[in-house]
């Protein structure tokens, strides 16, 4: 074997590199320490070596090995046999857990399961990207504190290419974060292509012209579309999946309707005069709750989509919907007389539940945002908390399971920095990076209620955001805040946060070309009210 492809054991001074600049992982791991003197020299050749006929990690280390070309300019070579770089499974590890041992023998990685080797390879590529290729001798052991840890992007205010999402799934990806909430239709655009439902996307994708501003006096004059084909939405999804990432669709109902309502009028209560809207906000116009036609489009548009998304949950929306058409429509009143309704809200609580009937016959679950409570909801629902955390303290309180995405913590459309003259147009609002990071998701509940609530998420609405440079403003690093309080919960720590968010390159680590750094504005941000404190383990970096 050539000396260039040999693994090197040099005998670095890996305790000093250790103690002059710890690693800095985002999210902070459980434990990282120093573990001997002599550190390990990665070179061209190394082989990465995986289990016999374990062909996910035989993908997760070609996966890491492209990542190593691209960002290190390192040349490894996967194979079943011996090497140096060992990807492995320790059953006796949780789900998502990851170990990750470098001495002067070589590298291991043990995960629980796959996705937990695929988690211990993200803080490698950081470690690269912090040392190079002379890596310190260390442990490190971590495991998430939620098992939901999602992002939505919204493709229907403004659309974003498949290359262009799939870069957004590789910014998941390197945070950890496994689940990507797909925002796909909307009162501006339906995004999603429909076999059953052709118009959905001939007419439904396209508005005629988009708001300028947040002036509903002015309009560019461009039509404005696009729409993901069902091969796209596949590509995507198994896209996510080789990065253990489940893509959960949203469809909304009731309203948000306008572009479904476009395309087929009689979906809703007038039957007639709806267009694909060219501003935002909320819309009158929702899907009509009295006549069955709107069950049988929407189980026959579920049918289509759960055939394309193999994710447990299905996101039906349920948010901000007015009542308004449903007081005019005989359709919609006689279906609050016959089932025993109370008022309106109580139907948009049927809706919701016959829609969820469907989708638990289907071997699937529902989760809506937090509107979905009002008029009651089956204990089998989970809702997505938004309007603050009210709707998901209620929920776990009820018994029913959470996901906390509060606006007041978890809106990246919101501006960053106090003053937004510094940042891009934006929707208004403040959500700092220390504010996400000081998201409690657990305020106010009970130790007892604590499993109630499965995860965190944040919300980039895109109604201002029309490309990815904007994009991963928004994104960067408040991604980083929140994968932290979805990994390391208990132990959360600004200070050493924004040390560590100092030393890392995220334009070499986000599968971005054009990923854009954190402005030193944003990572200056100090909030170091972390309130979520289950268990006190320290870190010892
Ligand atoms: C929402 O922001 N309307 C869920
Ligand atoms: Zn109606």
């Amino acid at each position: 074997m050539k000396k260039t492809i040999l693994l090197l054991l040099a005998a670095l001074s890996a305790a000093g590199a250790f103690a002059a600049a710890p690693p800095a992982l985002v999210p902070q791991p459980r434990l990282a320490v120093c573990d001997g003197d002599e550190g390990l020299q990665l070179a061209d050749g190394v082989r990465i070596s995986v289990p016999a006929n374990n062909v996910v990690l035989f993908r997760v280390a070609e996966q890491f090995a492209q990542w190593m070309e691209r960002e290190a300019g390192l040349r490894l070579a996967v194979a079943e046999s011996d090497g140096p770089l060992r990807l492995t499974l320790d059953e006796s590890l949780g789900a998502e857990a990851y170990r990750l041992t470098v001495g002067p023998d070589g590298l291991l990685v043990e995960g629980g399961t796959e996705a937990g080797v695929f988690y211990g390879l993200q803080s490698l590529r950081q470690l690269v990207s912090q040392y190079g290729t002379a890596l310190p001798a260390l442990r490190i052991e971590d495991e998430p504190t939620f098992a939901y840890r999602g992002t939505m992007l919204d493709c229907c205010r403004h659309f974003f290419t498949v290359d262009e999402v799939k870069t957004f799934i590789d910014i998941l990806a390197l945070h950890k974060i496994n689940r990507f909430h797909w925002h796909l239709t909307d009162d501006q655009g339906w995004r999603i292509e429909i076999l059953r439902y052709p118009e959905l996307t001939r007419v439904g994708a396209h508005r005629a012209e988009t708001v300028l501003g947040n002036n509903s006096a002015a309009y560019d004059g461009k039509p404005y579309g696009g729409y993901y084909t069902q091969r796209q939405v596949r590509d995507v999804v198994a896209y996510a999946a080789e990065r253990f990432i489940t893509v959960v669709p949203e469809i909304e109902m009731p309203g948000h309707a306008s572009a479904a309502l476009a395309s087929y009028p009689w979906l809703g209560c007038a039957g007639e005069g709806y267009k694909v809207q060219t501003l935002w906000g909320v819309f009158p116009e929702v899907f009509c709750a009295g006549r069955d036609t709107t069950f049988e489009f929407m189980e026959e548009v579920l049918d289509e989509v759960i055939a394309l998304f193999p994710s447990e949950y299905i996101h039906v929306g349920g948010d901000e919907c007015p009542k308004e058409s449903w007081k005019h429509c005989p359709e919609c009143q006689r279906r609050i007389r016959e089932e025993g309704l109370r008022d309106e809200n109580e139907l948009q609580s049927y809706f919701i539940h016959r829609i969820e009937r469907w989708l638990n016959a289907h071997g699937r679950r529902l989760i809506g945002w937090d509107e979905i409570l009002e008029g009651g909801i089956s204990q089998s629902a989970t809702i997505m908390s938004w309007r603050g955390a009210a709707g998901g303290i209620a929920a776990a309180k009820a018994g029913n399971h959470a996901i906390m995405t509060p606006n007041t913590h978890c809106y990246f459309d919101y501006y960053q920095t106090k003053d937004p003259r510094q940042e891009p147009w934006g929707i208004g609002g403040y959500v700092s990076v220390g504010k996400v990071y000081a998201l409690d998701p657990y305020d106010q509940l009970t130790e007892a209620e604590h499993p109630f609530i499965l995860g965190v998420q944040a919300n980039l609405w895109t109604e201002y955001v029309a490309g990815m440079a904007h994009l991963q403003h928004m994104l960067l690093p408040r991604l980083a805040a929140l994968a932290e309080v979805g990994w390391a919960c208990d132990r959360r720590d600004m200070e050493s946060f924004r040390v560590r968010l100092g030393r890392r390159a995220p334009g070499s680590m986000s599968g971005a070309a054009t990923a854009v750094r954190p402005t030193s504005s944003t990572a200056r941000t100090n909030n170091s009210d972390n309130s979520c404190k289950k268990t006190q383990i320290r870190p010892s970096v």
